[in-house]
This record gives structure tokens, C-alpha cells and sequence, in this order.
């Protein structure tokens, strides 16, 4: 939700701030922005669309010579949430003076009173944002126009709600200021010169040391350092953090699009997050992170599993394994419900917060929620550092790599595989047997093996989404361990396809959903080989008496069940457990050939952002 990156140092800050947007446009693409200084003052490009166009803007009109020189800079990718995707609503937004320029990401939730106040000092603004009226405050208390990291402070003193800046002023073109609350940013160290982004991916071509800001720090920024200041202006000291993933990691590598290489990447992905994570001898999984003694974990009375989105379908899967396996209830909680209602959280119970990116708002302020009620609460984050990561404090990394592709693909199984793993290893320190536990030690060892099977029938599922490719309306269905698979799988159509597509428990279609099957409307059901096959099988029969077309995902070698489907596709033999995940790896494919031959924009759907930062 918005990228920023901003640089000072000894490079050509337009080109590093150009590259550094394209590796966070994921985050926002439906506008963008570059401010930069050199001795001849500033130069400010905005302009609607992808990162591409403003990099054809800025080095078509710019004078070479400015680009050359210039050695400081700021720049923005947009999530519009105040204001439409037009030029004046993109950033940087500057000053009533022109003097201060800034990048925001989040939201200024007293906006309104605090641009009256400043109109009624005479203060005109340009766009219909928020952010303007940050960059005005600021260019208000900047007077002496010596000390910004000041002015930052006493502007961001009358803010109320959350934002990720990086600030520049003409007069001062060896530094930036910039400050975090609730919107992530990080400071990459390298030899002289230091780059801000909204995440790692944009400095890890730099440099691999980092600084991640907490909430109310506020830094100045220079090519020799970084000074840490909160935002009353006290030294604070932030430890600097090594990303231990490389430049490569985050590009395409031959792929058309980022969800497919993720998609392939899965069996890696997933070995890397089994990795030292087994115990053969204990038959059990090795959660470190979690830092529970096993009388410590025998004591949770009960788990609550908050995320949004794939997350959340994720924690839907969760429920199951920590009630089948670890004889715990379980609970799941949509991430921004959370805190409106009055969730009853009791001392004992373990609250589980699953986010890829770590920074997504809904599941950020449930985090605080249940610390607040007196939870003890783990994070399972793929994002190193990032802000659910660190706030629980306690928890799981997936290690799946960066996941660029804006739907959600390796970091939804790899969050199924890390839930089976804490499942386990509470089931163990409860009534779990060792004997079981071993069984599943060795399921947990063939998953790779298993989804490389499923990704191996790529040609085929690419053959069905042929088929399918024009459809306007799909249902998926499943039920049991399938049926959070079901939301998954029309989850990722809908997401990049466009196709309008809706998942549910196959029991429930009779209930009313029904009324929409005809001969144009298919749907994908997921009729794996496990408990629950039979009554799905039933409901299959339902929709083809309502001539829908039916594609199904089976066992490999269960003709029967193939029989029902007009498509079907093979994926490996599992036992129930991951029956979602292997079935999920084959709904990802489809929907990403489907959405290829109706020639979407897979990477960067419309209207979506990778990390959603505000609430
Ligand atoms: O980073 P998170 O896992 O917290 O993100 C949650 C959702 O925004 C995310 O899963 C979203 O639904 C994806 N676009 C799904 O593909």
C-alpha cells in the first residue's frame, strides 16, 4: 500500500530511486512520483500510471546534467486512498513554499481540521490528499529553515493517524527526515550512502545491513549515517539487522510473471521452511521461535488464528490441524472484526497472527488487541522484521522468500505447512503419540515432493483453464479440510482473472447459491480422495442436474471421482491434512492461465496492493 525509497549517497539518486520503485510497485502502481535535489534546487516529476511512465518523464524532460548531479531524492508509488489516481494526487506533495517535499504512506485521519486550520492561515491546497496537508504543517514549523528534523517532529506531534514519510527541504540537500507510525520503513546502511524504502526489496541490491524504525521514530538521514530520534526529538538506539536474502531472490528469472515463478518456486519455498524444523527422534517439530516449554505449551487452553485474505484462508486450515492434531479449540478470527467486536480472550489462550507481509493494518491492530486482553500472541510472518513479526515478538518465519506476485501463491503453503508444524508440536507436548507424530514427520518430509508433482501438470491445467478462460461466474466448493481451500482457489481467480468467483462449503450451495448454476456458470470441486469425497460427490451431482460444467481436482488415479467432472485435475494421494495445500497449488495454476489468456495484468491486478497498510 504506497512504496517509498528515498537516497542519499554518492550515486545517481534518480536511477536508485527509479530502480528502488520498480522493485516496490508491487506495493501501489496507480501513480507515481520523484522529488530531487542538487545544488540547482529541486526538481519534482508526478505522473499517473506505472513506474515505467514516470521513468520515460523524468528522463525525457530532465536535464542530464541535474540527473548527473543530483545525489539526494525521494520518490513514491501509489495506493490511491484519499483522492484519485490524478497527477496533482500523487507524490511527492510539497509545501505551501515549495520548499518541503514529502512521500507518504497511511493514512492522516485528523486531516480536515488540520487543513482548516491551516486555510484559515492562509493555506492552499493542490490535491484532494491527506498527505498534503502533512507536507504544509511540516513547511509551517520549518521557519528557520535550518532545522527540519524539528519541524518533522512538532508537524508529526499533531497527527493522529499512521504514516511512513520521508521529507526533504531545498536548503538542506544532505539529508532526509523521515518517521514511522504503523506504515513500515527501513533504513539500508551502506558505504556511503544510505537508502529508505518501505521494504527490504528495495535495498537489498545496496546493501544487507538495515535498520527497521518502530513506531514514532524519526531519523536523519545522510550519506555518512542515520541519527535516531524519537518524535519528541530523544536519541533513541535502533540495532541494525543483516536481510539474509539476495537481490535475485526478487526478480523474475526468465518467468512471464512473478505469481508464476512463485508458483513453481513452491517446492523450494516449502523445503526451506521445513528446514531444522523436524525432530525424527521426538517425533515432533522444532518451533524455536515460539520459545514455549512443552508444560508451558500443555497449558494453552485454547488458539485463536486472525489473519485477512489468503491469511485468513490459511487460519481456516490452521483450526482444523490445531483441533485434530493438538486436541486444542481453536478459533478463527477475521483479522479486522477483531477489535470491534468483544472477542472473549482468556489468559491462557494462544493468539495466532498470520500475515505474509507482516504489515497489514487489520491484522496489525488484532495483534494489539489481543496483547491487550491479556493473550499471549505469536506471529507467522514471511517478512523478516517486519512489524507483526516484531510486535508478537514470539512466532514462526515462513522462509519462503519474498513473494512479489500480489497474489498470494508460495506463502499460503508455506503458512499451511508452518500451522501443520505448530499443530504437531503441540499435539506432542498433549496426547499426540509418538507414533502418530513420526507418521506425520513423514508426511511434512514429502510435502516439496508433493507439490512438485501437482506443478509437473502445469501443461494440463493450462489445457482446462482453456476451457474455462471465458467464463464470467465460478463457484468453487469443498468441504472439510477443502473447504478454506475452496475460498482459496476462488480467491486467486477473482484476484487476477477478474472472473466473478465464489467459494463455498459444497453443503451450502443447496442453501441458495444454487439458484445461480446454469449452463455459463461452472464450477471447480475440489473432490480429493479424503473424508467428506462422498457427500461432495452428491453436491457435484446437484450442479450438473443444474447443467453446470464441473472441473474437479482428484486423486491422481481416482477415475470414479474423475467421472463426475467434465475436466478433472490429478493431483498426488494425501491424507487429509494436505489435501488443501496440494489442491490450492493446482487452483493457483488455473487461475493464473485463465487470467494469462484473458491477458490481465497477473502481477499487478487493478485496484489491489500487495500490503495493505491501512485499515
Ligand atoms: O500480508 P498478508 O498476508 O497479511 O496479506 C493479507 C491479504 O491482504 C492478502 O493475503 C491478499 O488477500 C492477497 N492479495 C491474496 O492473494
Amino acid at each position: 500500500m504506497c512504496g517509498i525509497v528515498g537516497y542519499v549517497g554518492h550515486e545517481k539518486a534518480v536511477d536508485v530511486l527509479i530502480g528502488g520503485l520498480q522493485r516496490l510497485e508491487y506495493r501501489g502502481y496507480d501513480s507515481a512520483g520523484i522529488a530531487v535535489l542538487n545544488q540547482g534546487g529541486m526538481h519534482l516529476a508526478r505522473s499517473v500510471g506505472k513506474v515505467r511512465q514516470l521513468a520515460d518523464l523524468v528522463y525525457r524532460d530532465w536535464d542530464a546534467q541535474f540527473i548527473a548531479a543530483a545525489r539526494v531524492g525521494i520518490a513514491h508509488t501509489r495506493w490511491a486512498t484519499h483522492g484519485p489516481p490524478i497527477e496533482r494526487n500523487a507524490h511527492p506533495q510539497v509545501d505551501g513554499a515549495g520548499r518541503i517535499a514529502m512521500v507518504h504512506n497511511g493514512i492522516i485521519e485528523n486531516y480536515k481540521a488540520l487543513q482548516q486550520r491551516l486555510q484559515a492561515g492562509g493555506h492552499v491546497f493542490k490535491s484532494d490528499t491527506d498527505s498534503e496537508v502533512l507536507a504544509h504543517l511540516i513547511g509551517e514549523y520549518y521557519t528557520d529553515g535550518n532545522d527540519l528534523l524539528r519541524a518533522v517532529c512538532a508537524a508529526l506531534g499533531q497527527v493522529e493517524g499512521t504514516y511512513g514519510i520521508a521529507v526533504l527541504a531545498c536548503d538542506q540537500p544532505d539529508r532526509l527526515v523521515v518517521a514511522r507510525r504503523g506504515s513500515p520503513i527501513v533504513l539500508g546502511l551502506g558505504h556511503d550512502e544510505t537508502i529508505v524504502a518501505s521494504d527490504a526489496s528495495a535495498i537489498v541490491a545496496h546493501t544487507d545491513q538495515v535498520i527497521y524504525l518502530n513506531d514514532d521514530d524519526v531519523a536523519v538521514v545522510g550519506a555518512d549515517g542515520v541519527e535516531m530520534r524519537n518524535i519528541h526529538n530523544v536519541p533513541v538506539s535502533r540495532e541494525v539487522s543483516r536481510i539474509d536474502w539476495d537481490a535475485k531472490a526478487a526478480e523474475k528469472d526468465g518467468f512471464d510473471h512473478f505469481m508464476l515463478k512463485e508458483i513453481f518456486e513452491q517446492p523450494e519455498a516449502l523445503r526451506n521452511t521445513i528446514r531444522g524444523r523436524l525432530d525424527q527422534r521426538q517425533a515432533t517439530a522444532i518451533i524455536s521461535g515460539l520459545a514455549l516449554s512443552p508444560r508451558e505449551m500443555a497449558d494453552i487452553q485454547r488458539v485463536v488464528l486472525m489473519g485477512c485474505g489468503t491469511s485468513l484462508h490459511a487460519a481456516m486450515v490452521g483450526e482444523y490441524f490445531f483441533e485434530d492434531l493438538a486436541d486444542l479449540p481453536a478459533d478463527v478470527e477475521q483479522a479486522a472484526e477483531f477489535r470491534y467486536r468483544n472477542p472473549i480472550i482468556q489468559s491462557r489462550d494462544l493468539a495466532i497472527a498470520i500475515s505474509q507481509s507482516g504489515e497489514t493494518a487489520d491484522t496489525l491492530a488484532a495483534v494489539r488487541e489481543a496483547k491487550h486482553k491479556g493473550a499471549l500472541v505469536a506471529g507467522v510472518c514471511n517478512v523478516v522484521g517486519s512489524t507483526i513479526a516484531r510486535e508478537t515478538g514470539l512466532g514462526v518465519y515462513l522462509h519462503a522468500g519474498p513473494e512479489i506476485g500480489v497474489a498470494s501463491t508460495k506463502a499460503f503453503t508455506s503458512q499451511l505447512l508452518v500451522l501443520f508444524m505448530m499443530a504437531l508440536k503441540f499435539g506432542r507436548c498433549r496426547r499426540l503419540s509418538r507414533e502418530v507424530g513420526l507418521g506425520l514427520c513423514d508426511e511434512i518430509e514429502k510435502i516439496p515432493e508433493l507439490v512438485r508433482k501437482v506443478i509437473d501438470h502445469n501443461d494440463l491445467i493450462a489445457e482446462v483453464a482453456a476451457a474455462y478462460s471465458q467464463a464470467e461466474d465460478f463457484f468453487y466448493i469443498g468441504r472439510g479440510y477443502l473447504y478454506p481451500a475452496a475460498l482459496e482457489g476462488a480467491l486467486k481467480l477473482k484476484e487476477i482473472s477478474y472472473i466473478h468467483a465464489e467459494g463455498y462449503h459444497a453443503a451450502e450451495l443447496k442453501h441458495g447459491p444454487i439458484a445461480l448454476l446454469q449452463e455459463n456458470v461452472p464450477v471447480m470441486a475440489l473432490l480429493c480422495d479424503v473424508p467428506g469425497k462422498e457427500k461432495t460427490v452428491g453436491n457435484v451431482e446437484e450442479c450438473k442436474a443444474r447443467r453446470a460444467p464441473v472441473v474437479a481436482i482428484v486423486t491422481e488415479g481416482d477415475e470414479a471421482a474423475a467421472e463426475y467432472a467434465d475436466h478433472a485435475i490429478p493431483v498426488p494421494r494425501t491424507s487429509k491434512y494436505l489435501a488443501p495445500l496440494v489442491s490450492v497449488v493446482a487452483m493457483q495454476i488455473f487461475a493464473y492461465h485463465v487470467a494469462r489468456l484473458r491477458g490481465c495484468e497477473i502481477d499487478q491486478p487493478r485496484n489491489l496492493a500487495k500490503s495493505v497498510t491501512v485499515e
